[in-house]
C-alpha cells in the first residue's frame, strides 16, 4: 500500500470519526449557494482534519477540498480531491448515509480513492491497477461489480442538483425514462457512496450530471478496479472537473449511454 494511500485511509477514517460521533441526530446548517445547499461545522472540522494532515505530509501537492478550494502550489502534477462530508443533507437531518471522499490525481490520472462511510461502518478504498477493497473484519474483500446483463434488471442510482427547481437540467426526464425501464432508480443522497456500492456490486449503475470533482473522483476510481467502467453521460472518456458521470458494470453501459441519449427535455 503506498504512503499516499496508508495516509488517505487513516486521516478519512480520523474525520469519520468526528461526523460518526454527530451522527444519528439532526444539525444546524447554513445555506450556500441555494436554500437545499447546506453545510454545517461538521464539513468544516472534518476538511480542517484532512487538509492539514496532505499538507503537512506532502507540502508541495495541490488540494482541491469542498469547503476551502484550492490551495497548495501543485507544480508537481499531484492533486487532491476530498469532500470532507458528502451527504450533508442526509447527515444534517440524523439519516447516516454520508461520507468522506478523499482522492489523488496525478497527472490527470486517479490514482488513490477512499470513500469512509462512518455511521455504516464501511470503509473502501482503491489504489490504480491494485483493485478496490471495503474493510470487513477479520479482512478486506476485494470488489467485483455485478454481473446484471440489462437495464431491466438492473438496480440504479441517481442524483439531483441544487439548483433542479431553477435551472430545466435537472436530470428529472432522466431519472423517469430509467425508472420506467429499470428495476429501481435510488436516490441515496451522497454520490462518493453511490459509486462506491457499483464498485461492490450492490447497484448495477449510477449516474449524475452537475457534480463537482472530488464528489466524484474517488468513487469513480472504485468502479474501475472492480471491474466497471466510468465515463461522462454521452460514453465518451470521464472528465473529472467536467461534473458528470455515468458508471455501470460495464455489461449496462451503452444501453444506459443509449436511454439517456434518447431523453427529451
Ligand atoms: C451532494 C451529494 C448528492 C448529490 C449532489 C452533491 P454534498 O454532495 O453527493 O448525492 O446529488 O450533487 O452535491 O453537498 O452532500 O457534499
Ligand atoms: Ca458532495
Ligand atoms: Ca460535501
Amino acid at each position: 500500500m503506498s504512503t499516499e494511500l496508508h495516509l488517505a485511509r487513516r486521516i478519512a477514517s480520523e474525520a469519520g470519526g468526528i461526523l460518526r460521533a454527530a451522527a444519528f441526530r439532526s444539525h444546524v446548517a447554513d445555506h450556500k449557494q441555494s436554500p437545499t445547499d447546506l453545510v454545517t461545522e461538521y464539513d468544516r472540522r472534518s476538511e480542517r482534519l484532512i487538509v492539514d494532515a496532505i499538507r503537512e505530509a506532502f507540502p508541495d501537492d495541490h488540494i482541491l477540498a469542498e469547503e476551502g478550494g484550492a490551495s497548495g502550489a501543485g507544480k508537481n502534477g499531484r492533486r487532491w480531491l476530498i469532500d470532507p462530508l458528502d451527504g450533508t443533507t442526509n447527515f444534517a437531518h440524523g439519516l447516516p448515509f454520508f461520507c468522506v471522499s478523499i482522492a489523488l490525481e496525478v497527472d490527470g490520472e486517479l490514482e488513490v480513492g477512499v470513500v469512509q462511510a462512518p455511521a455504516l461502518g464501511w470503509s473502501f478504498w482503491a489504489e490504480r491497477g491494485q483493485g478496490a477493497w471495503l474493510g470487513l473484519s477479520p479482512r478486506p474483500e476485494r470488489l467485483r461489480v455485478s454481473a446484471t446483463a440489462t437495464v431491466g434488471s438492473a438496480l440504479l442510482a441517481t442524483g439531483f442538483p441544487y439548483d433542479n427547481a431553477t435551472d430545466p437540467r435537472n436530470n428529472f426526464a432522466e431519472f423517469v425514462a430509467l425508472y420506467q425501464k429499470s428495476q429501481g432508480v435510488r436516490r441515496v443522497g451522497a454520490a462518493a457512496l453511490d459509486l462506491a456500492m457499483v464498485a461492490a456490486g450492490w447497484l448495477d449503475g449510477y449516474w449524475e450530471m452537475k457534480l463537482k470533482p472530488w464528489d466524484l473522483a474517488a468513487g469513480a476510481l472504485l468502479v474501475r478496479e472492480a471491474g466497471g467502467r466510468v465515463t461522462g453521460l454521452g460514453g465518451g472518456e470521464l472528465v473529472v472537473d467536467a461534473g458528470e458521470a455515468l458508471a455501470s458494470n460495464g455489461h449496462l453501459h451503452d444501453e444506459l449511454v443509449t436511454a439517456l441519449g434518447l431523453v427529451k427535455r
